[in-house]
């Protein structure tokens, strides 16, 4: 793994990187630039933090904090919002070298930043109580190597933490080789049957699926990205119980797959080039999983399953799609007189206690 940071991050990693920056950037306006502040504490926690950076100095995820709250330095001072920052590395020459490349960052007193030196695991059990009982709103990056560090337990107190968003990398093709050893095992529960099913390239979805089957609470809300790189199939998992968050990530993940917001390759292997229509075929450009969602929530209206604004939206994030995919659903219904109204409201704040919910109605 030496070979990992003596040369430039390759372009996967960078697609993790992006999708990480792209995360923080727009989470951190949600804490420090609302009108409002309801937590004036927040902790960004990097526990692979590596050495920051590549050999070219391109920025690694510990320097893209420093990087990010950049804009911010002010404001959090004049808000008197806490910024409790910490990065954690667990050998030692590679700690040395994070250390240095964050030096600069050190004198600004916007924020408190604690380094570590130790091995996750035993790092995460002794800072988890703190994540628990604090009133504080925290972003965790779990940029592990493999697969082996996000166990069971571990992604259980994960999503049990509240105003806490994480999002974690894995190696999925790993589980499809060693699926049937005791050590890939006892991290997911997937059988040979359950990876041979499926077509190998969906096995970072099979892994999010394996994950997503251990949440209890079902309004938890978790996300899949599949990063291939040569043969082998990478991904992220990102984590929230919070409606915002889930939709601040998929418009990332939509960001960098137009077509089925999803993975950085062509996961259905549909070789569809545009969105457009194609003159020529007179084929529609969409996506088949945009169609099968269309099909879908139309289906949900017409058999009153879904009756608001609120159940529209939260059907839409569930099923790994933006407010946009909806809407244009809605245009469609409303043009063909199947419903009445389609400008709904279709954003977070209608899980909000007292909202007060937009009815569709049907004609
Ligand atoms: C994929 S790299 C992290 C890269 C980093 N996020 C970046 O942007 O450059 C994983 C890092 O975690 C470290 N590591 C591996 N196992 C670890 C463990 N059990 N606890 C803490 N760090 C570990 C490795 O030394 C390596 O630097």
């Amino acid at each position: 793994m030496k070979k990992f940071h003596n040369e430039p991050y390759t372009e996967e990693t960078l697609i993790k990187l992006r999708i990480f920056r792209d995360y923080l950037r727009s989470w951190l306006p949600v804490f420090i630039n609302n009108r409002n502040i309801y937590w004036h504490e927040i902790n960004i926690i990097d526990f692979f933090a590596g050495q920051g950076c590549d050999i070219n100095n391109t920025s690694g995820s510990a320097l893209i904090i420093f990087e990010e709250l950049q804009p911010y330095l002010e404001l959090v001072k004049e808000k008197r919002i806490k910024i409790n920052i910490v990065l954690n590395e667990k050998e030692g020459e590679i700690y040395e070298r994070l250390k240095n490349n964050i030096e600069k960052y050190l004198y600004n007193s916007s924020y408190n930043v604690k380094t570590e030196n130790r091995k996750f695991q035993e790092l995460f059990y002794s800072y988890y109580h703190k994540l628990l009982n604090t009133n504080a709103a925290s972003l965790i990056f779990l940029d592990q190597f493999g697969i082996k560090e996000i166990d069971q337990k571990i992604f259980k107190m994960l999503v049990t933490l509240k105003r806490t968003d994480f999002l974690f990398f894995i190696s999925s093709s790993i589980t499809n080789r060693f699926i049937e050893e005791e050590s890939i095992n006892k991290h997911l529960r997937l059988s040979k049957k359950d990876v041979e099913e499926k077509s190998y390239k969906y096995i970072h979805k099979i892994v999010y699926q394996s994950y997503k089957s251990q949440i209890e609470n079902e309004s938890y809300f978790l996300a899949p990205f599949s990063i291939k790189k040569g043969a082998n199939i990478y991904g992220l998992i990102f984590g929230s119980n919070h409606p915002l968050g889930m939709e601040k990530f998929l418009n990332i993940a939509w960001k960098y797959d137009k077509l089925r917001g999803e993975a950085n390759f062509d996961i259905s292997n549909e070789n569809i080039i545009s969105e457009q229509l194609d003159l020529f075929t007179g084929k529609s450009g969409k996506a088949k999983k945009v169609e099968l969602f269309e099909e879908y929530l139309k289906k949900k209206i017409l058999d009153k399953e879904v009756t608001t604004n609120k159940d529209i939206y939260l059907f839409t994030i569930n099923k790994g799609f933006i407010p946009k995919h909806a809407r244009k659903l809605l245009r469609d219904l409303y043009n063909k007189g199947i419903i009445k109204n389609w400008h709904f409201s279709l954003n977070h704040k209608s899980c909000l206690k007292n909202s007060i919910l937009e009815k569709i109605i049907l004609l």
